[in-house]
């Protein structure tokens, strides 16, 4: 049979603009290789026992049908509960929360229930991956705040105002904010929020923030939502998911929080894009908000205990680390191991040491700044990490 003529692309200039997960692509590099994942940031631990136990009651329900496109009301209920104990902020589960496919779907919901084709979206960088081409494929604009790495050893990762007022104009919709970041670790100051809620007021931006790391901060630094500073509250869309703080990233339950205008816009967005998250799953979420505040304490201290790990094994190795503040994860400066670039130490890491890692480079607009850098994660049990560290000693610098 003869084909038609192709008249038409068969790739959307949008899908042309980038390119596949860098990190997930370490993550196949890691299996092929038999070398110790430390590129994902998905635990290799077991999920807590009580909403493991919850989503097999749930199938064994038979919760198996569509939930309420915009979340299960239970769960909806446990979110607003712990917005309440954890940031003092009375949410209304009914007209305030979508529960979404992970707060992946959340993020790319937001954007594209906030920003038309023109918009311009705000991004501090290094950044999530995701950020990047959620904001293309959402039709709008990426604008890119650089987060200067810090200068001396425990020094934090800062914006200039100059900068980020240089990137806010009539054309930008929204500005995500990730606190605590990925990958840097860094945790935004209280006085760090309240510079980017003016720029917000003054130039009527909505912020996106992605909170999915709130449980996991060290070294006594505070969490603060975004959405809790004077003047946010109507312009706040607030990000968060059960994958980190339950260890359970397969799952893919997240949500959204936002005042209803936003999310009668989410839900609609979310509905055709997805329907809606595994019900059975949803049912697991509201046990896990159930969990004791004992359980967050616990969380934070062993992975300060694994970053306490990883970390001078890293120093060890050669490596300049970044201690991070919050998050799973470590950023690190590889200039004394003389590679011209973070892709081909990486690929060197991996085949020859047996370590994956992610190339700075993935987590920039400009990939030329992330070139000398490398991020590690740390969600990994006791051995996976001495493993890493056994084998990251093999290294040589120079
Ligand atoms: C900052 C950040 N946001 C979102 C996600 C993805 O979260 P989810 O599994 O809820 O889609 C990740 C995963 O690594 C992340 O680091």
């Amino acid at each position: 049979m003869r084909r038609a003529a192709k008249t038409h692309k068969q790739i959307s200039e949008k899908a042309s603009r980038f390119s596949e997960s860098v990190i997930r692509e370490m993550t196949r590099h890691a299996m092929i290789y038999g070398a110790v994942n430390l590129a994902q940031g998905f635990p290799d631990f077991s999920a807590p026992e009580a909403i493991k136990r919850a989503a097999q009651e749930a199938i064994a329900a038979d919760v198996n049908q569509y939930a309420i496109t915009w979340g299960a009301k239970k769960l909806r209920e446990g979110i607003a509960r712990h917005m309440q104990q954890t940031q003092g902020m009375a949410v209304d589960p009914e007209t305030e929360i979508t529960v979404t496919c992970g707060s992946t779907e959340a993020m790319i919901a937001a954007l594209m229930a906030v920003t038309d084709p023109g918009d311009e979206v705000v991004i501090f960088e290094p950044f999530y991956e995701n950020y990047g081409p959620d904001t293309i494929l959402s039709g709008a604009q990426p604008r890119f705040v650089t987060l200067h790495p810090p200068t001396t050893a425990h020094g934090e990762w800062t914006f200039d105002e100059k900068e980020l007022r240089a990137a806010i104009n009539p054309h930008t919709r929204a500005i995500i904010v990730n606190t605590p970041n990925n990958p840097t670790g860094k945790v935004f100051t209280r006085a760090e929020l309240e510079l980017i809620r003016d720029l917000c007021v003054e130039f009527d931006v909505i912020a996106i923030t992605d909170e999915i790391y709130q449980h996991i901060i060290y070294d006594g630094t505070e969490h603060i939502s975004l959405a809790t500073l004077d003047g946010m509250r109507d312009r706040t869309i607030t990000i968060n998911g059960m994958s980190k703080t339950y260890s359970v990233t397969g799952w893919r339950v997240g949500w959204a929080v936002a005042p209803p205008v936003l999310t009668s816009a989410i839900r609609k967005v979310h509905d055709f894009l997805t329907v809606g998250a595994a019900a059975p799953l949803q049912e697991a979420g509201a046990a896990a908000l159930m969990l004791p505040e004992s359980y967050y304490a616990d969380l934070a201290e062993g992975y300060r205990k694994r970053r306490d790990k990883l970390v001078p094994a890293l120093d060890e190795a050669g490596f300049r680390t970044f201690l991070p503040r919050g998050a799973y994860y470590v950023m690190t400066d590889i200039s004394a191991f003389g590679f011209t670039d973070d892709v081909s130490f990486c690929k060197h890491l991996v085949s020859e040491i047996g370590v994956a890692a992610v190339p700075g480079s993935s987590f920039y607009s400009d990939r030329h700044k992330g070139s000398q850098q490398v991020r590690f994660a740390f969600c990994k049990q006791d051995a996976t990490l001495e493993e890493a560290a056994r084998r990251l000693s093999k290294l040589v610098i120079g």
